[in-house]
C-alpha cells in the first residue's frame, strides 16, 4: 500500500520528492512525449531527482526536440535520448526496441503511456483498427521485445490506461471490428484500455517471479491534447460523469506511483488511480479481471504480432 495519505489532490511533485532515492540513478523510457502531454509532464516532476538517463519515446521527431529542449532548459545535466516509434506499426516498434537493446545495458522502469482515442474506424499499416493497434498491440510488443532485451533482468512496467475500461472489455467476436460498427469509437477505446489492465496483471503473473513489475493506473480527467480533441460536454452527457479536472502534476502523481514506490511491490499486477491501488472488484467491470481474461487477450495479442512470448 502506498502513502495513505496521498489521494487526487497529491502532485508529482509530491510524489517523486518522498520517492526521490527510488528515482535516482534509474534509466527510465516513456512513450507518448509531447509537450501538451503527461508523459513529458511526468519526466519534468522526476527530473530533479537525479535520474541516470531518461529516453523520450514518440512518433514525431520535432515533439520530442521541442520536449528535450524543455527538459534541457529546465534540468540542464539531465540525460535524454530520444527514440522514435510509430507504435502502430510493428516494423516500427520492433526496429527501435532493437535500437534501445542494442545500445542501453537496462531499463529499469518503461512507462507505456502514449495513446490515441480514434473517432472514426482506421487501420493501422499492419490492417489492425488503430486504438488497439497503437493503445494495446505496440505497447505488448514493445514490452516483449525490451523483456527480452534491456529489461531481462526484470523492472518496472506501466500501462496508462483510463477509466474508460468500464465502458467495455475486448471485443472477443470481433476485435479488428471487422463486422462490429465502429461508432465514434469508445468501444474501441474501451477495449484497448482494458486491455492495459489486463496486460498488467499478465505481465506480472507470468514474469514476477522473474523481477517484472507491473500497473496499470487512471490518471484523472486532464486538460491534454488529447482532451482538447474530444467534446467533453457531450461525454459528460453521455456517460453522466462529473468533469472534475485535475492539473497535470495532480494527473501524473500516480504515475510517478506506479513507477517507483517499493510499497505496492506486494500488489504486482495491480490497478491505481488517486495514488493508490484500487482492485477491481465484483462485477463492476469483471472483463478488466481474471486468468481467463488476460490468458486470452495474451494468446489474441501473439497471434496478431505474429510472434509467441513467454
Ligand atoms: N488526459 C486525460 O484526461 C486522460 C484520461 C484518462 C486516461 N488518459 C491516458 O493518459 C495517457 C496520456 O494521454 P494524454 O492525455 O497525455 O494525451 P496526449 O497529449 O494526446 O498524449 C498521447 C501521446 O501518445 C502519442 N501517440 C499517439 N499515437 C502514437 C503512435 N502511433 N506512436 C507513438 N506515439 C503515439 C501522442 O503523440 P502525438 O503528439 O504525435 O499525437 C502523444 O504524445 C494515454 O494513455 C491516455 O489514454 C488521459
Amino acid at each position: 500500500m502506498s502513502n495513505t495519505s496521498w489521494n487526487h489532490t497529491t502532485t508529482s511533485d509530491e510524489v517523486a520528492e518522498t520517492l526521490s532515492s527510488h528515482i535516482t540513478g534509474k534509466t527510465i523510457l516513456v512513450t507518448g512525449i509531447s509537450p501538451d502531454g503527461l508523459g513529458l509532464d511526468f519526466c519534468r516532476a522526476i527530473a530533479s531527482h537525479s535520474p541516470s538517463l531518461l529516453i523520450l519515446a514518440a512518433r514525431n521527431p520535432s515533439k520530442i526536440s521541442a520536449s528535450q529542449s524543455h527538459l534541457s532548459s529546465l534540468f540542464p545535466s539531465l540525460s535524454l535520448k530520444p527514440l522514435v516509434v510509430d507504435l502502430s506499426s510493428q516494423k516500427s516498434v520492433r526496429s527501435a526496441a532493437a535500437e534501445i537493446n542494442n545500445s542501453v545495458d537496462k531499463i529499469d522502469v518503461l512507462v507505456n503511456n502514449a495513446a490515441i482515442h480514434a473517432h472514426s474506424l482506421s487501420r493501422s499499416e499492419d490492417g489492425i483498427e488503430m486504438s488497439f493497434a497503437t493503445n494495446h498491440l505496440g505497447h505488448f510488443l514493445f514490452t516483449n521485445l525490451l523483456l527480452k532485451g534491456a529489461m531481462r533482468s526484470g523492472g518496472r512496467v506501466v500501462n496508462v490506461t483510463s477509466n474508460s475500461f468500464r465502458r467495455g472489455g475486448v471485443v472477443w467476436e470481433d476485435p479488428n471490428f471487422l463486422n462490429t460498427p465502429f461508432g465514434d469509437g469508445w468501444e474501441a477505446y474501451s477495449q484497448s484500455k482494458t486491455s492495459n489492465i489486463l496486460f498488467s496483471t499478465a505481465l506480472a503473473e507470468k514474469f514476477g517471479s522473474r523481477g517484472v513489475y507491473s500497473y496499470s493506473l487512471h490518471p484523472g480527467l486532464i486538460n491534454t491534447a488529447m482532451a482538447k480533441k474530444m467534446d467533453m460536454d457531450d461525454f459528460a452527457n453521455r456517460f453522466n460523469v462529473n468533469l472534475q479536472w485535475r492539473s497535470f502534476a495532480q494527473g501524473t502523481a500516480t504515475h510517478v506511483v506506479a513507477a517507483f514506490d517499493p510499497a505496492i511491490e506486494p500488489q504486482n499486477g495491480g490497478f491505481l488511480t488517486d495514488c493508490q491501488i484500487k482492485p477491481i472488484v465484483g462485477d463492476e467491470a469483471a472483463w478488466a479481471t481474471g486468468k481467463e481474461n488476460w490468458e486470452r487477450l495474451w494468446k489474441l495479442s501473439e497471434e496478431f504480432v505474429g510472434e509467441e512470448f513467454s
